[in-house]
């Protein structure tokens, strides 16, 4: 006891602090989300993303080889697609020559080792802004689970390694990894968003895709029936304990901050790969303070991109990943 152990003793330098550090985040860590947009030469900002773009492919070729010249390996795709092309079933996400397919291979043509996971899910092509498909103010289930497992066979054939479901549906897992299957994907991976929140952090994210469910009658408002009540915890770890029997190889928690409790309590019970969101509000917040001087950027990022692993993150898909891979001189 007190005085013969003191528990400052072990930071008194930094070089003692390096020494004992019991979590250090590294580029290896890092998801990259891409947004991907049609066109020629577009590298346009989200306004709600500070230095956060959508990308034309001819950018997306150039921003990959980018990425892997920094260490960053793996990437997220989402697409922005044109309002025309949405409809109720997302029939577009299924075109071979769609831009999530083209974006897959421009991917694969400019660095060939990029890991490419994908979104799965109908909202950026759902013409009411859901994840599933409507019908009489409900979001159908089982039909939709069967065009997310088309959807997914699609992104393998375009040469994806992952596809991400992120839409809540139950039985998706099982539903794609059996079309994966009967198509030969036998090595096409799934990450699932298995504990998945109703959360108001992904505001931003809906402006870039310009995603957001729609405001008419008969389209749920929220997505309140297929994603978690945030106010959940064990619930959480049934979700993803069914999205492991159903053969998800990673599971995902999100967002990341307000969550890091279940991002234990999961890594405690599971042993697959455990993978967490810092979502599009995370990452608006902190820009937004440290422009106003507010906040230190750099600072606040690390300390929270460490809390993440801390918890128990073994892959972080985050926004920061380039600005921490700065940070690393
Ligand atoms: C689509 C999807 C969303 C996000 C990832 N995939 C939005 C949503 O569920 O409404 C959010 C990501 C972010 O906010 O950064 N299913």
């Amino acid at each position: 006891m007190y005085p013969l152990i003191r528990t400052r003793r072990l930071r008194t330098s930094e070089s003692i602090r390096r020494l004992v550090r019991e979590t250090v985040v590294t580029p290896d860590d890092f998801l990259v989300p891409l947004f991907v947009t049609e066109g020629k030469g577009i590298k346009e900002e989200i306004p709600s993303m500070p230095n956060y773009f959508r990308l034309s492919l001819d950018q997306l070729e150039k921003e990959v080889k980018d990425l892997w010249s920094m260490g960053l390996c793996s990437v997220l795709l989402f697409v922005k697609v044109d309002d025309k092309l949405k409809d109720n079933k997302g029939t577009e996400a299924l075109n071979p020559n769609g831009l999530m397919q083209r974006a897959i291979k421009t991917v694969k043509n400019a660095c060939p080792q990029m890991l490419v996971m994908t979104d799965v899910a109908l909202d950026p092509f759902s013409s009411y802004g859901h994840d599933g498909i409507v019908a009489e103010g409900q979001i159908l289930n089982d039909e939709t689970a069967e065009v997310l497992a088309e959807m997914s066979v699609s992104h393998a054939q375009a040469g994806a390694d992952f596809v991400a479901p992120s839409d809540m549906m139950d039985g998706r897992v099982l539903t794609i990894r059996e079309a994966l299957e009967d198509e030969g994907f036998i090595n096409t991976g799934i990450m699932a968003y298995s504990a998945k929140y109703a959360s108001a952090f992904y505001g931003p994210f809906r402006d870039a895709l310009d995603s957001a469910p729609v405001d008419m009658a008969n389209v749920p408002k929220d997505k309140k029936t297929y994603q978690m009540d945030y106010a959940n915890r064990y619930e959480a770890v049934r979700e993803t304990q069914l999205d492991i029997d159903e053969g998800a190889d990673i599971v995902m928690i999100k967002p990341g901050l307000c969550y890091l409790d279940i991002v234990r309590e999961i890594r405690n019970e599971v042993d697959v790969p455990v993978a967490v969101y810092q979502v599009s509000g995370e990452y608006a917040m902190v820009k937004a303070a440290a422009e106003k001087g507010w906040l230190d950027h750099d600072a606040v990022m690390l300390e929270q991109l460490t809390a993440i692993k801390r918890a128990g993150a073994n892959i972080i898909a985050s926004y920061f990943a380039k600005d921490f891979v700065r940070t690393l001189g």
